[in-house]
């Protein structure tokens, strides 16, 4: 799939920008501040409903403004897509959605439209910060390639807030039979996590396979092997229903203590190892560098495999950074794949072979692109 068309109206300092971009590579160079990610953002905003860094939506409306537009127009396989999200600071629905101009039920009714890969210089936290910041990569990536993993994810956290809304209750001594309210929860949290932990099992053993080969072909060092590893309570498990049901039982007096659930793939996490040996503590910059990047061309090929489209591809501030070795690796998956490619200076893209050339600049306040 490609972005054909782009539309920003009071979006972070674009003002109003309408983009036609090509189906190759586009550079977009600039001075620091000038509006760079801003657009990237867009991009990102529009494949999976929120932002690569923020988690609050009312940040991106640009200052003083009550509502932020961001339209795109993708081709994919079966034809045009139009999409628009429409992000108000005051008003609730805080975010709305509209497909080929008709407002959408839900949110996570937008997954599927555009399909995006992000690899810029916060995607290092996917390795050096905590358990969550690996569920949100999992989550985020797999709710691109099955839609339904999303819906799934969210009725699961549902189930999980009221569980830890009645185990928060009975601390505070509400009356009733709270065994028997939280054996229904048991069941409903059970019955969800399945469809979680499935998903999240087949799309990391994918991963993890692209992911290693990608490491080898860059490392070029057979003894330098990269793996992935899903970890958590029902990550190898053959009965995870009955697994879930049997650990929140075990752990019901500890959780009513604690008054939350502490038991389930919202806890879950990714092993990341170098040679054996967790990655974060034992390995050096570039090898972490090459790993996120081996994990984000993998995750090029198995939404290629698995969906049969091409994702666009958004390099923030990261080309310049790379040797020529992981350049040519770069360029090798990206090909055929629409790529924006953000540096500060133009010359940095050199060897991007890149088709179109902007320049973002300040004027007023507002960004504004000039082709070159
Ligand atoms: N809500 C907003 N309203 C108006 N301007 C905003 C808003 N949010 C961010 N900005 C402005 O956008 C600019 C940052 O844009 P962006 O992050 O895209 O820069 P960049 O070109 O990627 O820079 P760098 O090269 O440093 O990464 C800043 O000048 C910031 O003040
Ligand atoms: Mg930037």
């Amino acid at each position: 799939m490609y972005f054909s068309a782009i539309r920003l109206q009071h979006f972070r300092n674009y003002e109003a920008l309408e983009l036609t971009p090509l189906r190759g590579t586009t550079v977009l160079y600039g001075a620091n501040g000038s509006g760079k990610t801003n657009l990237l953002e867009a991009m990102h905003l529009l494949s999976v409903g929120r932002s690569h860094r923020t988690a609050v939506d009312r940040e991106m409306i640009s200052e003083g403004k009550s509502v932020a537009f961001v339209h795109g127009q993708t081709q994919r396989l079966d034809g045009r897509h139009e999409l628009e999200v429409r992000l108000y600071p005051l008003v609730k629905p805080q975010k709305r959605v509209l497909l080929f101009g008709k407002p959408a039920e839900r949110i996570t009714d937008m997954m599927g439209h555009a399909t995006t890969v992000m690899f810029g210089p916060e995607d290092l936290r996917i390795v050096r910060d905590g358990p969550a910041a690996r569920r949100r990569f999992i989550d985020m990536q797999l709710s691109q390639i099955r839609p339904s993993y999303l819906k799934a994810l969210k009725r699961y956290l549902s189930a999980l807030e009221s569980r830890n809304a009645l185990l928060k209750a009975q601390r505070c001594g509400t009356d009733g039979d709270v065994d028997a309210q939280l054996d229904a929860w048991d069941e409903q949290l059970a019955g969800a996590a399945v469809f979680v932990v499935e998903p999240r099992r087949w799309f990391l053993t994918e991963l993890a396979q692209n992911a290693a080969a990608q490491y080898a072909a860059i490392a070029e060092n057979p003894g330098e092997t990269f793996e992935m590893r899903y970890v958590g309570h029902l990550a190898t498990t053959e009965t995870p229903y009955r697994q879930m049901l049997e650990g929140l039982k075990r752990t019901r007096n500890e959780d009513k203590q604690r008054m939350y659930t502490t038991y389930g793939p919202h806890r879950d996490d990714l092993a990341l190892l170098l040679c054996g040996k967790e990655l974060r503590a034992y390995g050096s910059q570039g090898q972490l560098r090459t790993a996120v990047l081996s994990m984000k061309l993998g995750e090029i090929a198995l939404i290629e495999n698995e969906m049969g489209e091409t994702p666009t591809l958004l390099l923030d501030d990261v080309f310049s950074e790379l040797d020529a070795r992981r350049r040519n690796a770069l360029l090798q998956s990206a090909q055929g794949v629409q790529t924006f490619l953000t540096c500060t200076d133009k010359a940095d893209a050199a060897g991007a072979k890149a088709d179109a050339y902007y320049r973002v600049t300040v004027r007023d306040g507002f960004a504004v692109l000039q082709q070159e």
